[in-house]
């Protein structure tokens, strides 16, 4: 059998509508413009208003990727979401499912930090494959990174409320020879899980509402993101690192042609955690920062399991044809990577 080429057939992403800027956030916690830019790169940040929610951001992505691929929600097999702010069930990919009328689809989500989306497509390549292999089945799926973080953010907590921010992303998966996913990696380290985690699910918050609150009044009671970020920081760039090493190696013992080195590497897409964390890639990869993706942190914050798909939309047609390498790191610690010509 020939190899099999699994890749990308579209792209689509929302941002939700409330800017957030640093000065906003100056006046809410004891913060400057200056710090945050110099410690993190964010500018801005959005997040949902009370008529946008978690399940509406990743519908609309997942529409703007069915578009571009050219698809109905018919043609969709599975639908795999990378998501930490659905905190019930159903699964918010079955609501997708739902909301977009998909046929004949299986659904479910990935918990896997902000590496959900990387896990999710690891895990729509394998049923693409199994389907195949297996069943004789061509199956396109649905993969989306879609969190809402501002629904768990302490505002009154500036180490944590100027980083984290709203948004998703998604694309279609199937078989192309267009671009095609070359190897995927995934990792946990769980006895990190204290540096950053959620409080448990203290009470009914089931609204959309992220109650984003613009004075120190009163703190909300609802579980809250808490999390170590100077102890955090070097575990991601390390892991990071290591991951991106991973995928080349698993991609060269996994193929007969030509083996790909990191010099090879053309254009990094790294979960936007923190400019720094990014920078530190790129001087690993020895890499100009032209050819890493970092527009999303300075735009738009931390938004989790979308930055990296976010990211896909925002660099269209600048990546075509490239070796690519999509890194992320998150709770848990979950990391991963995938390996791709763009
Ligand atoms: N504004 C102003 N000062 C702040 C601040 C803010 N928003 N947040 C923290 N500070 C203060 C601290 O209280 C500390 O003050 P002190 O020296 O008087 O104690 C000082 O700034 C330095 O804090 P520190 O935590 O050492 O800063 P840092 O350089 O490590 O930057 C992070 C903090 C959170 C930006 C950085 O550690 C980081 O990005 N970590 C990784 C987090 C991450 O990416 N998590 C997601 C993974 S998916």
């Amino acid at each position: 059998m020939d190899r099999m080429r699994i890749g990308y057939l579209g792209y689509g992403s929302y941002i939700p509508s409330v800017v957030v800027t640093n000065e906003d956030l100056e006046r809410i916690v004891d913060t400057s413009d200056e710090w945050i830019q110099q410690r993190t790169g964010i500018q801005t940040r959005f997040v949902m208003n009370k008529n946008e929610s978690v399940l509406q951001m990743a519908v609309e992505a997942s529409k703007r990727a069915l578009a571009d691929a050219g698809l109905s929600p018919d043609d969709i097999g599975d639908i795999r979401v990378g998501v930490n702010t659905w905190n019930r069930f159903p699964s918010l990919a079955t609501q997708v499912q739902y909301a977009l009328g998909t046929k004949e689809s299986s659904a479910s989500d990935v918990s896997a930090g902000c590496s959900g989306f990387i896990y999710a497509v690891e895990d729509a390549f394998n049923k693409i494959v199994i389907e195949k292999m297996k069943y004789g089945r061509d199956v396109k799926t649905l993969v989306i990174g879609v969190d809402g973080l501002s629904l768990v953010v302490d505002w009154t907590d500036r180490t944590t409320c100027v980083l984290l921010a709203d948004g998703a992303g998604a694309v279609v998966m199937g078989r192309t020879e267009d671009n095609e996913i070359l190897a995927t990696c995934t990792e946990a380290a769980g006895k990190y899980g204290d540096l950053l985690y959620l409080d448990e699910f203290l009470n009914n918050q089931l609204t959309g509402e992220n109650q984003v609150c613009f004075s120190n009044e009163k703190k909300i009671d609802r579980p809250f993101l808490h999390m170590q970020g100077k102890k955090v920081f070097p575990v991601a760039v390390r892991t990071m690192i290591s991951n991106m090493k991973k995928v080349i190696e698993r991609y060269n013992a996994s193929s007969s042609g030509e083996p790909i080195r990191l010099t090879d590497v053309e254009y990094v897409f790294p979960h936007q955690a923190n400019l720094r964390i990014i920078k530190a890639i790129a001087d690993f990869m020895k890499m100009p920062l032209e050819s890493i993706y970092t527009d999303g942190i300075k735009k738009y914050g931390n938004t989790s399991a979308a930055s990296i798909p976010i990211g896909y939309v925002d660099t269209l047609g600048k990546v075509k044809g490239k070796i690519v390498i999509d890194v992320a790191f998150g709770s848990g610690f979950a990391s991963g990577a995938i390996l791709r010509r763009a």
